[in-house]
């Protein structure tokens, strides 16, 4: 079994990784080298049986003699040590969650329910780095992908509705410590049917805007309101992931550059109080007008897991939240209809785990593809 290095395995993406791993047996495919940026020479984690003790993640000459390596370790940790690795002649596979090196030439972003032939062109010609998509781009693809691949998309908007969990395990725990100081605030009143909801709702507003709030991950509350900001000031009026959206949803599917068929994407990223399963709105603009039948069977039959919910008011309350999706690899699919602009207008809404297929579960089956 080839030897595969794993940094990063302890965080939130790695553990989710670690799991999927372990759920699918990906452990019996490969002999796993466990790195740490802080406990090198500790012991290799419970569930992997055998394994030897924890390597320094920093040290590139041991990094160096593994054929592949998986990083869950983040941005930072890609940006210093992947360069002097290949400074020093290595020629491996680099898995890597982060999205330092997404937009690459030399890399492929890899989703692979709907780029494999994308992956497997990079492989024969000799692409080393496989890096996973943006949490939001991932799950939109595993959704609509059928509608993308058989280039039925004139172009699409997205508008989000993203977790807490793309900001990082401190910033679910913010979001969930708002909750309990918004309610701990007015709980007296609550338990009180006949007291006044006006002012309830006017204690909520005095906690959500006093100072002793902590919001420090989010920079303003979350709980109990939305940050229609997400990532950086572009400067030109577009956050970073709403760039994202565009131009990893065209690389994913092999477009844009020379080619000139890029399909235009974009649209608003905004962070609300979900747990970690990014929701998202879309409007698409379609090359024909074909019955939402035809369009319900083509994204269903994409992938395994994209899953069209019926357009009623029952089934989107049953299947279409993130709190019916967290935890699972099904990617919903509902509010499929067509607009009011035209036949060729519709609109959709989709919901995925933005752990698992946003992050975790990509990886895995590259890691399976490369060593396959
Ligand atoms: N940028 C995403 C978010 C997370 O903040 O929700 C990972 O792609």
């Amino acid at each position: 079994a080839p030897s595969v290095g794993l940094v990063g395995w302890r965080g939130m993406v790695g553990s989710v990784l670690m799991q999927r791993m372990q759920d699918d047996g990906d452990f019996d495919l490969i002999n796993p080298v466990f790195f740490s940026t802080s406990n090198a020479g500790g012991a290799a984690p419970a569930f992997a049986e055998g394994a030897g003790p924890l390597q320094d993640a920093y040290d590139v000459d041991t990094l160096a003699k593994l054929p592949i390596i998986v990083t869950a370790q983040g941005g930072d940790y890609t940006s210093e040590v992947y360069p002097k690795l290949r400074d020093a002649g290595w020629d491996g596979i680099w898995i890597d969650a982060a999205s330092t090196l997404r937009m690459a030439d030399d890399a492929i972003i890899v989703l692979d329910p709907v780029n494999r032939d994308v992956i497997d062109a990079g492989l024969q010609r000799g692409v080393r780095n496989f890096i996973g998509g943006n949490c939001t781009v991932s799950c939109m693809l595993m959704g609509l992908g059928g509608l993308f691949k058989n280039g039925l998309v004139e172009w699409g908007t997205s508008m989000t509705y993203q977790a807490a969990s793309g900001g990082g395990a401190r910033h679910m725990r913010e979001l969930l410590t708002q909750f309990g100081t918004l309610n701990a605030a007015v709980a007296a009143q609550l338990a009180d049917p006949s007291s006044a909801i006006l002012e309830i709702d006017r204690a909520v507003l005095n906690t959500q805007r006093s100072p002793e709030l902590d919001a420090t991950q989010f920079g303003v509350p979350l709980a109990g309101s939305v940050i229609p900001w997400i990532d950086k000031d572009l400067g030109n009026g577009q956050s970073k992931e709403e760039w994202k959206a565009g131009v990893e949803t065209n690389k994913i599917l092999g477009r844009g550059g020379d080619a000139g068929n890029r399909i235009p994407f974009d649209g608003l990223c905004v962070r609300i109080g979900a747990m970690r399963s990014h929701s998202q709105a879309l409007t698409l603009k379609l090359t024909e007008d074909l019955p939402v039948e035809e369009i319900e069977r083509i994204i269903d039959a994409d992938n395994e897991w994209a899953t069209v919910v019926p357009n009623t008011k029952e089934a989107t309350l049953e299947q279409l939240t993130p709190v019916a999706v967290s935890g699972t690899l099904q990617i919903p699919v509902g509010r499929i209809r067509k607009l009011e602009m035209g036949p060729e207008y519709i609109s959709a809404f989709t919901i995925g785990d933005q752990l698992l297929w946003g992050a975790a579960e990509p990886l895995r089956r590259m890691l399976r593809i490369a060593t396959g």
